[in-house]
């Protein structure tokens, strides 16, 4: 038998990078909402034994070397059973290290799968502690919707829906690598940072203007010249009429939030003629 699930993208209202900690990581304050781009997953048991993971993209690691694999891996070893042989496919829809938490979303789809069919019980901070093993971003990636994620990203609040809006999303030519990105904050030379706690209210008034106003990534702050792409993305995202544009996660995908619906299909439109990952989207709500 097969089981489906549907793995969303994120993008960050608010990127905050507060410090570096002892354990090499970075203490993070995020604002984080899911959107309706999304890889579909697939998974079965199967008699040999491992979990196999297929793709649509024929570069990604096919065994235990995709995240997804790793989910299932932490799932069972949590659960202290051996784990079945699994079969994971996964229909690539989100772009491959572009700052929307392609592979986080993928492994947090696994989780989902593999609570539903062989923990159904398991609270949902067990879960999410599981995700945390995976990866910092994967615990958001379970739960979805709008949050705010602290500590490096695990910690995680639920915040009211943002109001109705649309986006269009855009990703540049280049991939940019978290690690790398990471490795070029000195977080005492950032000087300016976001308005997490007007964000908030924001949130809490259904104020979009002031969310609009508020969206603020600290790793443009450090971007390399040689991705000024991400800039010239922005601005074409406001020429077309987005009341305000970011980069979302370490890049390079660039968003543009609007009022209108049609505004936003046609803006994506527009810079799907120069740019092949460019979509239309809607935000989406909690996945558990
Ligand atoms: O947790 P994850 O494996 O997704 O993190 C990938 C890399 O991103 C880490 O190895 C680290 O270099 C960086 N990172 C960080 N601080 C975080 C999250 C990620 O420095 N809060």
């Amino acid at each position: 038998m097969t089981h489906t699930e549907s793995a969303w993208a994120k993008i960050n209202l608010t990127l905050d990078i507060l410090g570096k900690r002892p354990d090499g990581y970075h203490e993070m304050k995020m604002v984080m909402q899911s959107i309706d781009l999304c890889d579909d997953l697939e998974l079965s048991e199967r008699e040999a034994p491992g979990t196999a993971v297929s793709s649509t993209l024929p570069y990604l690691p096919r065994d235990g070397g995709n995240i997804a694999a790793k989910a299932a891996e932490a799932f069972f070893a949590h659960l202290g059973r051996p784990a079945p042989g699994l079969d994971i496919h996964i229909r690539k829809q989100i772009p491959v290290c572009a700052g929307m938490a392609g592979g986080s979303s993928d492994a947090a789809a696994v989780l989902r799968l593999l609570r539903r069919h062989y923990a159904p019980s398991m609270p949902e901070e067990e879960l999410e502690a599981v995700a945390a093993q995976v990866g910092s971003d994967v615990p958001y990636c379970v739960r979805g919707g709008t949050a705010l994620a602290r500590g490096r990203g695990e910690i995680l609040t639920d915040l009211p829906p943002l109001p109705a809006c649309y986006f269009a999303v855009c990703k540049p030519t280049f991939p940019i690598s978290t690690p790398e990105l990471f490795a070029q904050v000195r977080t005492r030379r950032l000087h300016c940072h976001p308005d997490t706690a007007g964000m908030i209210s924001a949130l809490e008034q259904g104020d979009l203007e002031g969310v609009a106003h508020r969206l603020y990534n600290v790793f443009e702050d450090v971007l390399p010249r040689k991705y000024a792409q991400v800039f010239e993305i922005k601005r074409s995202l406001l020429d077309l009429g987005a009341i305000a544009a970011s980069m979302t996660g370490s890049g390079p995908t660039v968003f543009g939030l609007f009022r209108d619906e049609e505004n936003a299909r046609q803006a994506a439109d527009a810079l799907k003629a120069h740019f092949p990952a460019a979509f239309f989207c809607k935000n989406v709500g909690r996945a558990v």
